[in-house]
């Protein structure tokens, strides 16, 4: 195993290589980490899974903090990032929620007609949530990189919410928008002040920075995106302003949407592999740092092929204001062996031009 020295000390994290990244600083090592980095790809996460689900994992601090932790202490990786789920809120507000394996959440009783919205009660996290805060504390105590918070974004919550569970494309959740778009907007402010109340209590509790995942709002166009999606998605961002902390935005799919989701206000984006990065730095706004983007799938290919592929990656990554990371989550099939080795060649990765050099 790599970087066990990664858990267990406790050095003043604010200038920790991701969160300079993020403000766009200088580092010595470019930071990494994985989206879904914790989960299926571990024997060692396996082997919790077989006793307790994932709800039940969330719900206990010291089993989500432990498998919050398994893929620091394995990949030596630049952050922890919470182990939940983006669908945890809506259950701890008393919907029936079911993350099922292979399928993914599903809502028991789907939010369709502003009648259905009556049904939804603001989140307290202390109240009812306290495991959040206190998986949080436990993590952060044993951790020396940072712990990202993170929450669903709106479009993305409510396509579960008025699915009843995953679609392709979010052909129910579009049809609501359009057809009735204050119930609309009323359930993403709904939504937006989930993710506000989630992620402000993630953060007094301990986390370094926060990620909210919109990732399906590729499949809105540039123009339902701005006129639906996008005034609340800024609040959202003002909101997490006040926490001090840098905000990632990320979504799958969004290349069409970069100038938009620029003006929602995040400090850094995800981008997926489907955009350059060097495009995405020429699209965003300059302040704004960029994550991504190796294609998951070339985790599944031979050692060569995924070492090329990051060198690709690399070669396109900015100077400054850049965290490495996956276009989208770790498939479960990956061999763990090669997300250290990754982890390995980005930190062994000189530019010629990145400031500071060791
Ligand atoms: O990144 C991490 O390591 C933190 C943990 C995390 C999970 N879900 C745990 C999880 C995070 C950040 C998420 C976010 C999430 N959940 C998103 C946004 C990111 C993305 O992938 O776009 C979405 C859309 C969900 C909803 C969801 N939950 C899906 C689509 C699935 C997969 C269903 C399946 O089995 O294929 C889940 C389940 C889930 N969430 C798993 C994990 C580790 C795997 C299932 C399990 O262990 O039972």
């Amino acid at each position: 195993m790599l970087a066990t020295a990664a858990v267990g000390e406790n050095p003043g994290l604010s200038n920790a290589p991701l969160l300079r990244a993020l403000r766009g600083e200088p580092v010595e090592h470019i930071p990494v980490w994985f989206m879904r980095q914790a989960g299926r790809s571990l024997p060692e996460y396996r082997a919790v899974r077989e006793r307790a689900t994932l709800m039940e994992i969330t719900h206990l601090p010291e089993l989500a903090a432990e498998v919050t932790l398994q893929p620091v202490r394995r990949h030596g990786v630049d952050a922890a990032i919470l182990f939940s789920d983006i669908v945890t809120p809506l259950e701890a507000v008393g919907l029936d929620v079911d993350i099922r394996p292979g399928v993914g959440p599903v809502i028991a009783e789907p939010v369709r007609s502003a009648r259905d919205l009556r049904r939804l009660r603001p989140f307290e996290p202390a109240a009812d949530a306290p495991w959040l805060a206190e998986t949080v504390r436990l993590a952060c105590s044993e951790l020396s990189v940072p712990l990202i918070g993170f929450a669903g974004g709106p479009f993305t919550l409510a396509s579960y919410l008025v699915e009843g569970g995953p679609s392709k494309t979010q052909a129910r959740a579009k049809a609501l928008m359009l057809a009735d778009p204050l119930t609309w907007r009323a359930l993403l402010e709904y939504l937006a002040d989930v993710a506000l109340a989630s992620l402000t209590a993630q953060v007094q509790a301990g986390a370094q920075a926060v990620q909210v995942f919109d990732s399906w709002i590729g499949s809105l166009s540039e123009r339902h995106y701005e006129t639906h999606v996008l005034p609340v998605v800024r609040r959202l961002f003002d909101g997490l302003g006040a926490l001090g902390v840098p905000r990632i935005y990320f979504g799958l799919g969004s290349g069409h949407l970069l100038e938009a989701i620029s003006s929602a206000g995040p400090d850094a984006v995800g981008l997926d592999w489907r955009v350059p990065l060097q495009e995405g730095r020429l699209r965003l706004h300059p302040e704004i740092a960029l994550q991504g983007n190796l294609d998951p799938v070339a985790c599944l290919a031979p050692r060569p092929v995924l070492e090329a592929e990051v060198a690709e990656v690399l070669a396109r990554a900015p100077a400054r204001g850049y965290v490495f990371n996956l276009g989208h989550g770790v498939a479960p099939e990956t061999d763990p062996g090669l997300l250290s080795h990754v982890v390995e060649l980005v930190h062994a990765h000189r530019a010629p031009d990145r400031g500071l050099q060791p």
